[in-house]
């Protein structure tokens, strides 16, 4: 009996478009597509195995090796440092990590910097980096609202085509970072199931080559 391949997807639009690259790569698992509500699917033929978890949660299903890959942005990696390997830069869920503040913001050096954000590691050591002195304020979503309402001088926060910044009197101050999704295996998998991972890897590396 083949060895089962255990991969962990984003739910949401970006799991979608990755599963779409593993059914061409031969990965199909024709009931995902019933459209139920079921959270894990197998196809024993093709020997896979899919769970679909919150996006914020797939490193952690990867690096506890519940799963032997998935895929998670380059923001979450960043963010909790999960002991993974990153094989592959997708190319896709491409957005950036900036600084975002009121239109009329001009920093005052001399004081220090609130910050709202829910990439509360990111931002320090973006800020620790410039050798800045901010003042961190946690929130869960909605950032985008905390410097209207005076509860921060700035955000960090994920800006994809920016239309939440413009629609909110907010513009880019900084890019932190570029962000995509990529590739993650669990570390004693990729010994142990090495062959099968480095099939996925070379199956959607061609696929990145034929959409250049
Ligand atoms: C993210 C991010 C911004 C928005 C940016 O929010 O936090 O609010 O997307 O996208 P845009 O530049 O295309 O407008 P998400 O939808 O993940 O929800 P959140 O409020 O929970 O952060």
């Amino acid at each position: 009996m083949k060895k089962m391949l255990n991969v962990v997807l984003p739910k949401g639009r970006l799991g979608e478009k990755v599963y779409d690259r593993l059914e061409r790569a031969g990965y199909a698992c024709p009931s995902i597509r019933d459209g139920s509500r079921k959270l894990v699917f197998e196809n024993p033929e093709a020997g896979v195995r899919y769970f679909w978890v919150k996006p914020s949660d797939v490193a952690i299903y990867v690096e506890r090796g519940v799963a032997d890959i998935g895929v998670a942005g380059k923001d979450i990696l960043l963010e909790y440092q999960p002991d993974v390997y990153e094989l592959l830069d997708l190319g896709f869920g491409r957005c950036r990590m900036a600084v975002a503040a009121p239109v009329d913001f001009r920093d005052d050096p001399r004081r220090t910097l609130t910050v709202a954000t829910k990439f509360t590691n990111i931002a320090r050591t973006y800020y620790a980096s410039k050798g800045r002195d901010i003042d961190i304020i946690h929130l869960n979503g909605s950032i985008e609202i905390a410097p209207i309402l005076g509860l921060s001088d700035v955000i960090v926060d994920i800006v994809e085509t920016g239309a939440t910044l413009r629609e909110n009197q907010l513009d880019v101050v900084e890019t932190v970072v570029p962000i995509s999704a990529r590739l993650i295996a669990n570390k004693a998998a990729y010994k142990f199931k090495r062959e099968a991972i480095d099939d996925v890897v070379t199956r959607m590396a061609a696929q990145l080559e034929d959409s250049v």
